[in-house]
């Protein structure tokens, strides 16, 4: 069965206007579950549509390479753990680049023999070959640094935004040369060059900032498919890039002004190392007054006779699925009249809305759960803030310490409540690599442990009566 030309189009804008209802729907956790039904909607027409489209020859390697697809796709969904959700959509991020610089390269070899190249075809093919390559060779990067296979952190060389100033400057120029001379070489090391240029504009870039690169990535990819859907004259993939695009773009900025960093700061700067001097001296001035250990009964003993206990999970809540535990820790606390509040900071865990949706999927009610900027105020007059497996989002070094390199980015008030109790397995420091000035404090005290062990012990605790 092929359906004609026009029967396709309104299937793909039928699709169009399911993805905007999908990406409508992301925006809050209460609407995701739908938003992913007309995303899937969406996807499904999407390729149902181009299959049945006049422009498929033959089906063989079609449908090789969607049953190949299919069956690694789903082995990784199942298989995935939630903690390595970044590292898997980096690398689905690289498919995306290096599809782009594929499509375009095909698309040239079989133009240029039938002899159709033209200037504007030829910029359509730069354009998607420069940028599915500093997609793929970033997010290959950027991957690694997530998985841990190369080190996360900055590495900042003399010269660097020269090089990379260099190297964006030659590509263009021979974008250009390609355009006018119809050269395969000017073709060839244009291609290699961006490829370069992805992984010298990564490289640079440290662990605090790869949130926002990875959401950078997901925009450049968008760019890459809107580029291939010129190259393809297929309108849905122009418009599902540029909605890509955008949306990857935005939540860069939104992330950006969460972590008071400017994007271009990210972009081309080397965030995220280790301490300096002066805040090393400030953690060795704070170590000297010990770090205070405490037991599952001391929280309990403050938090069931609370008026109120703010709860703020971080990435070693996900790691402990601790969060069916931090539920019936609610459910206890209420039924004694203590009021419950979550705190989310917008770059807690590894992914943006990390915490949200693992709260969700413990059936924690949304009108429970505070952004950064509603929660912040309300930290003074807690009495218990109980941090679960959060550590950088908390840390009072980024107000205090000028020279702190998480200096400047918003952090969760939490040394402001009466009584702070952090549960952590260890004196090992969060994502950035920087130590906790929090933990210093007189109101704090360390409940060392398995966070899920730690809140399931508290729950037994609170069963059994309390104290
Ligand atoms: P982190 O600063 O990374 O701290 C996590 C804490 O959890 C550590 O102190 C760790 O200490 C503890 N932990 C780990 N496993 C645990 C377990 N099983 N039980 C109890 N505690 C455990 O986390 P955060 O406060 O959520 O901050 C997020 C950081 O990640 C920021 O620096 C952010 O920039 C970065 N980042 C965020 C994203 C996004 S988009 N959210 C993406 C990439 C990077 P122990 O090892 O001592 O237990």
């Amino acid at each position: 069965m092929e359906i004609s030309a026009n029967t396709q189009a309104l299937a793909y804008l039928v699709s169009a206007i399911l993805f905007i209802f999908a990406l409508k729907g992301l925006t809050h956790p209460s609407s995701a579950r739908r938003g992913n039904y007309y995303g899937i909607a969406g996807m499904a027409i999407a390729v149902g549509a181009t299959l049945l489209g006049s422009e498929v020859q033959s089906y063989g390697f079609i449908i090789a390479g969607v049953i190949a697809g299919a069956v690694i796709g789903s082995v990784l969904a199942a298989k995935v753990q939630m903690t390595a959700m970044p590292q898997l959509v980096a690398a689905l991020h690289s498919f995306v680049g290096m599809s782009a610089v594929l499509v375009a390269l095909g698309t040239y070899m079989n133009k240029a023999q039938a002899g159709l190249l033209n200037p504007v075809l030829m910029g359509e093919l730069s354009a998607g070959i420069v940028i599915g390559a500093i997609t793929f060779s970033g997010s290959v990067i950027a991957f690694g640094k997530l998985q841990g296979v190369i080190s996360g952190a900055p590495v900042i060389f003399k010269g660097q935004h020269l090089l990379n100033a260099l190297l964006a400057a030659l590509t263009v120029a021979l974008a250009v040369y390609f355009g006018l001379t119809e050269s395969v070489w000017a073709l060839v090391l244009m291609t290699i060059l961006a490829f370069v240029l992805g992984f010298t504009l990564i490289i640079p870039i440290g662990g605090a900032d790869m949130p926002v690169i990875i959401s950078m990535l997901n925009s450049y990819s968008g760019w890459a498919a809107t580029a291939t859907g010129f190259t393809l004259g297929n309108n849905l993939l122009i418009i599902v890039g540029a909605l890509v695009g955008f949306s990857g773009a935005i939540l860069s900025y939104i992330m950006c002004r969460a972590m008071n960093r400017s994007i271009i700061n990210v972009v081309f700067g080397g965030f995220g190392g280790g301490g300096s001097e002066a805040s090393t001296s400030a953690v060795a001035q704070a170590a000297e007054k010990g770090v205070k250990a405490a037991s599952v009964e001391d929280a309990i003993y403050w938090m069931e006779d609370a008026n109120r206990v703010i709860i703020v999970p971080g990435y070693g809540m996900a790691v402990a699925q601790a969060q069916h535990a931090l539920k019936e820790l609610l459910e206890l606390l209420e039924k004694r009249g203590v009021e419950v509040k979550f705190a989310i900071h917008p770059v807690a865990g590894r992914m943006p809305g990390h915490m949200n949706v693992l709260l969700a999927e413990a059936d924690i009610p949304y009108d429970h759960v505070l952004e950064m900027d509603e929660i912040n105020p309300e930290f003074a007059t807690t009495d218990v803030a109980l941090v679960v497996g959060a550590n950088d989002v908390t840390n009072p070094a980024a107000k205090t310490d000028p020279s702190s390199p998480i200096y400047g980015m918003p952090i969760l008030d939490v040394a402001k409540a009466h009584n702070v109790y952090v549960i952590k397995r260890s004196m090992r420091p969060g994502y950035s690599g920087v130590e906790n000035l929090l933990y210093y404090q007189d109101n704090c005290s360390l409940i060392f442990g398995d966070a899920k062990d730690v809140c399931e012990g508290m729950v037994t605790a609170l069963k059994g009566g309390g104290h």
